[in-house]
């Protein structure tokens, strides 16, 4: 039998980057997904290679900045595949048009726009999910968040702000529901691929991590899946670091 056998995800920003390597893991282990993405396209094609795994899918198109929209998305994906057991809730960074900037200069509304994208999207859909899953007394949460939050980001304290206050989210929300079999944490990323990176910020960032290169997608997804599944029942209330050792820097050279 496979890890997610019988389990339903429900994974956020699935399109593509962390959120698709999320998915394919999960439907690589056998589990249903309701997959979301603010983008029609890119969250269809996802769909059909999910569903090439093997995987009963349904999609969820529309922005998890929209309180409205994500009452619907827990609601329309509880009804379509009967609960959610592991929720990944990935959509995060930057609203479109809202440039990030330093603190000091930056405009205020586009300072609390990127927190709320990084912070109060993940705890509107946990709050909407976990009632159902500490009555069936089975759920497994990760929130991702970003070396941003611990490193402290230059031009980027709105990021790095939601996503710290994401690990308080964890470490507090775990507490209150693990004696229900939930298990709740958060994963440190740092750092993925990304298509919009400069050469010369790639190979910056290359040389952060101690292994000399940024992160591959799928390291990340199995990383996420590892921490939904049942093999990390004995994890909650954590925020991992899965990030080449970018947070413990080198002492020597
Ligand atoms: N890229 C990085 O350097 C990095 C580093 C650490 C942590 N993270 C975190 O990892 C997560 C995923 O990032 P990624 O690098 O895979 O991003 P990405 O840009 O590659 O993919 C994000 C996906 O989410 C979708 N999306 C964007 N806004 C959305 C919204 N409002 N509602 C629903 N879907 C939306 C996009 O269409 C896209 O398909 C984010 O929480 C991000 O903060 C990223």
């Amino acid at each position: 039998m496979s890890r997610f056998s019988g389990r339903v995800g429900l994974v956020t920003g699935a399109g593509r980057g962390i959120g698709h390597a999320t998915a394919v893991e999960l439907a690589k282990g056998g589990a249903a997904l309701a997959i979301n993405d603010i983008d029609e396209g890119r969250l269809e094609e996802a769909a059909d290679e999910l569903r090439g795994h093997g995987a009963e899918v349904s999609t969820h198109v529309g922005s998890v900045m929209d309180p409205a929209f994500v009452a619907t998305l827990a609601r329309d994906a509880v009804a379509r595949h009967g609960r959610i057991d592991l929720l990944a809730n990935n959509a995060g960074g930057g609203p479109p048009m809202t440039p990030w900037g330093e603190f000091a200069k930056s405009d205020f509304a586009h300072f609390r726009a990127i927190f709320e994208m990084n912070f109060f999207t993940q705890a509107m859909l946990l709050h909407a999910l976990l009632p159902g899953m500490v009555e069936r007394g089975y759920g497994k949460v990760v929130c991702v968040s970003s070396i941003s939050a611990v490193m402290g980001q230059e031009a980027g304290s709105a990021y790095a702000s939601g996503k710290l206050a994401l690990h308080a989210l964890v470490s507090s929300v775990s507490k209150e529901v693990a004696r229900h079999g939930v298990n709740i944490n958060a994963v440190i990323l740092g750092n993925p691929p990304h298509f919009t990176r400069t050469p010369a910020r790639q190979a910056y960032l290359d040389k952060l991590s101690h292994i000399d290169r940024v992160g591959r997608l799928e390291e990340f997804g199995k990383a996420i899946a590892f921490l939904l599944s049942d093999d990390a029942s004995y994890i909650t209330g954590a925020a991992v670091p899965v990030d080449g050792g970018t947070t413990t820097p080198r002492l020597n050279e």
